[in-house]
């Protein structure tokens, strides 16, 4: 599908519809809807005083224009209150709207950039918003499924723009808008893929593609190197497995000057059955998605070697199965991580944690700062936040809030959770120097502090995905499945820390 800008009345474009908008409570339409009403004859205000229109946010209304313009159609989309209107609602109209058209068959739509006339929004971000919500909110994963889909596509969009003079602006925000909606959807086909399709292997050839396309380094690691560089705990996961594992080493060099560099880190657990602790069979089939957070790294670099910022960034993912079998990882056994510390492994299924470990303590040793890590770590994050909040942790305030913050503005929200040092004793062994399970009330917190333990004095920050990196249902700018999550906050975080 294109997405593009153009200038020019969209009452003109024939299209098979136009996506116009009303806040709530807005008897009269101004702006661009209004232009759009005058030219129906008053059609948009007339569903108003009848009350069929309302502008509740995401309510979708379809007229016919019957040749009174030349679109054939107009939607009509509710914004919601004018105070609460935000990029995130902005995202989420565009995608109702796109798949409400897409299922009524329409190819060629035009939209107004919601927010940016009467609404005072930036007009690129919320071109940028637009874009994304339209991408977004059409994709689909039909890769295996072998009939074609019933429903149409949406070809073209056209953001429509009046003034000439807000194209450039218009334009940056569009394209912005299409690299992050993009790299998110990548990251989606890679967590959506079944286990048999995206295996660590899989995974690595991914990031070589990603490399070679956008001008990024790639190393992949093999089981020897892993072993030289003693990943013991890595290894120990991935000793259950007949799928090699790998660890994947991205860097983006924008800034050739500086030494430092911004590190992300990726869980890529491409099966997670919990190993020899093994989990129930009702639901395991969403463990193919365990390896979301290492998804979701591959795809920021994509973006960020798309933008090209001035900064440099390096993004690390071990990838490997967690599988139970013969060789297979023990409760009990005790596993010597890169950085010396020993681990006595009480769940086999807490195996997120102790291929991070072995990730931070590379991490830090090619000396990234800051460090964030994403991962579907716990099921308790899940429980503690629900699918809509990631869970936000970390040993520097400060990063934590510009972490915050770069998640706000991509829509993706965060919430940040307590890192007292109490937590920390639950991880004590009797055994080794740490274990790898806490108790289980707390668990996304003991989980974050046995990371921390790895981290060390690094600044980092670490983002629980369990709960929010997959969608029951189709809602704004989700589809139902993978959802991407956290692409688009790593990217809008290097472009902050980037030099301008
Ligand atoms: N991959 C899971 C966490 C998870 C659960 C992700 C649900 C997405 C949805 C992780 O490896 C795991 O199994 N964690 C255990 C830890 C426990 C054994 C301490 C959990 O959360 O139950
Ligand atoms: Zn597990
Ligand atoms: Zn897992």
């Amino acid at each position: 599908m294109e997405v593009k800008v153009v200038s020019g009345d969209i009452t003109k474009l024939s299209l098979g519809a136009i996506i116009v908008n009303l806040f709530e409570g807005v008897k009269s339409p101004g702006g661009a809807t209004g232009a759009v009403d005058r030219a129906l004859g008053g059609a948009i205000a007339q569903l108003i005083a009848e009350g069929e229109i309302k502008g509740k946010l995401n309510e979708i209304t379809l007229i016919h224009s019957l040749g009174k313009i030349e679109p054939a159609r107009v939607v009509v989309a509710g914004l919601g209150k004018e105070k609460d209107l935000d990029l995130r609602r902005i995202r989420g109209v565009a995608a109702e709207a796109c798949r409400f058209l897409r299922k009524a068959g329409v190819e060629r739509v035009g939209t107004i950039a919601h927010g940016a006339g009467t609404g005072g929004i930036d007009s690129e971000k919320a071109v940028q918003a637009v874009a994304e919500g339209t991408i977004l909110g059409l994709y689909t994963f039909r890769k295996h499924q072998t009939k074609e889909s019933e429903q149409g596509e949406i070809k073209e969009m056209l953001i429509v723009e009046q003034d000439e003079s807000k194209l450039p602006q218009m334009e940056r925000g569009c394209a912005k808008g299409i690299v992050l909606a993009e790299a998110t959807n990548l990251a989606r086909d890679m967590a959506n893929e079944p286990a048999n399709y995206m295996t660590p292997t899989d995974m690595a050839e991914v990031a070589r593609k990603v490399a070679q396309d956008y001008g990024l380094e790639c190393q992949v690691m093999e089981q020897e190197e892993m072993e030289q560089l003693s990943m013991g705990a890595l290894l120990g996961v991935a000793q259950g497995s007949r799928q090699p594992p790998k660890f994947i080493i991205l860097s983006y060099k924008g800034d050739k000057r500086s030494k430092s560099a911004l590190g992300f880190i990726g869980k890529g657990i491409t099966f997670d059955s919990g190993g020899i602790s093994i989990k129930p069979s009702e639901g395991m089939e969403e463990m193919k998605g365990d390896m979301a957070g290492g998804a979701t790294v591959i795809a920021a670099m994509r973006a960020i070697g798309q933008l090209r910022p001035k900064i440099n960034v390096t993004g690390v993912i071990p990838a490997t199965e967690n599988l139970p079998s013969g060789t297979a990882l023990k409760p009990g056994d005790i596993l010597r991580a890169a950085n010396g510390k020993s681990i006595e492994i009480v769940s086999t299924d807490a195996e997120g944690r102790l291929i991070l470990a072995d990730a931070l303590s590379y991490a830090r040793k090619l000396g990234l700062s800051p460090v964030i890590d994403v991962a579907t770590l716990t099921g308790a994050c899940r429980i503690a936040l629900g699918d809509f909040c990631s869970g936000a942790f970390g040993n520097n305030e400060e990063l934590i809030v510009k972490v915050i913050k770069a998640g706000e503005e991509a829509g993706e929200c965060m919430w940040q959770m307590p890192m007292y040092e109490e937590y920390k004793e639950l991880n004590k062994s009797d055994v080794a120097d740490i274990k790898n399970v806490g108790k289980r009330w707390g668990g996304a917190i003991s989980a974050a502090q046995f990371l921390a333990e790895f981290a060390e004095d690094t600044p980092w920050v670490h983002l629980d995905i369990a709960g929010t990196s997959h969608s029951d249902k189709d809602k704004a700018f989700l589809v139902k499945g993978a959802t991407g999550v956290g692409v688009r906050t790593l990217v809008n975080l290097a472009l902050t820390l980037a030099k301008k």
